[in-house]
């Protein structure tokens, strides 16, 4: 099976050499938990491995991602020369709307070569609906027009909680291939990250809850450590 190499340290082995190529992935978490600086990273990395990336976003601007990811990973120095080279192109779309989306990202594949696709996040768009039903059938359709391109893509669902035990589950959970869910877990007087892989249709995957840090050079994954 082809794979997508996520590039972020300890995440690949816990997903056994990466990505089941062509699947499309959901990165859930509450505020705060790090699904933009994840999402951000693995089209950095892939960049850098020769694979182009485009980065969707609804909610931030171009120039807002480029500068706090800049701050929160000061030692990736290189993303504007990357966006230069047009190895990772960061856009927001005129309006919310989940074809206009795939538009996007397909033509990016036709342009650019993108093989990583981000979409940050998919609540800015399920807000826009009246009612689930409908945002439901819209997910399904916009997912049915992604599996028809050749990329791999994560999408940032806004959870309400960043706890563990309050996690409900989602309609994304259900409709995506796989489900990255991150925490932040309250620890006597401190939050600690922590992230899991729920679900990845395809592969055999560690099903540990295991910390994680967002440092200054990327996001490191503590595989094998524990979190209590
Ligand atoms: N330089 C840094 N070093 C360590 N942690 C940082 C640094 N910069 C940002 N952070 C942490 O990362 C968090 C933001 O991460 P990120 O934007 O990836 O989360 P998110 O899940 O996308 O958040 P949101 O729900 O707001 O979209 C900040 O709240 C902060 O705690
Ligand atoms: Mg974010």
């Amino acid at each position: 099976m082809d794979r997508v190499m996520t590039g972020i340290q300890g995440l690949d082995e816990m997903l056994n050499g990466g990505i089941p190529a062509k699947r499309h992935i959901a990165v859930y978490g509450g505020p705060g938990c790090g699904k933009t600086s994840l999402c951000f990273e693995y089209l950095y990395r892939g960049a850098k491995l020769g694979e182009p990336g485009v980065y969707v976003s609804l909610e931030e601007t171009t120039d807002d991602i480029v500068e706090n990811m800049g701050s929160t990973f000061p030692m990736i120095n290189d993303v504007k020369d990357l966006m230069d080279e047009k190895k990772i192109e960061i856009l927001k779309p005129d309006k919310l709307d989940l074809e206009e989306v795939a538009g996007i990202i397909e033509n990016s594949i036709t342009e650019n070569g993108v093989k990583r696709a981000v979409i940050d996040s998919s609540t800015m768009i399920r807000m826009a609906f009246k009612s689930e039903i409908e945002y439901r059938q819209t997910l399904f359709e916009f997912l049915s027009l992604l599996r028809g391109l050749d990329c791999t893509s994560l999408t940032t669902v806004e959870a309400t909680t960043a706890s563990r035990d309050e996690m409900k589950y989602d309609i994304e959970h259900f409709v995506m291939d796989g489900i990255i869910n991150l925490y932040n877990i309250g620890k006597e007087d401190r939050r600690i990250r922590a992230l899991e892989i729920m679900k990845m249709r395809g592969t055999a995957h560690s099903r540990d809850l295991v910390p994680f840090k967002v440092t200054p050079s990327g996001i490191k994954v503590y595989v094998g450590e524990k979190v209590f």
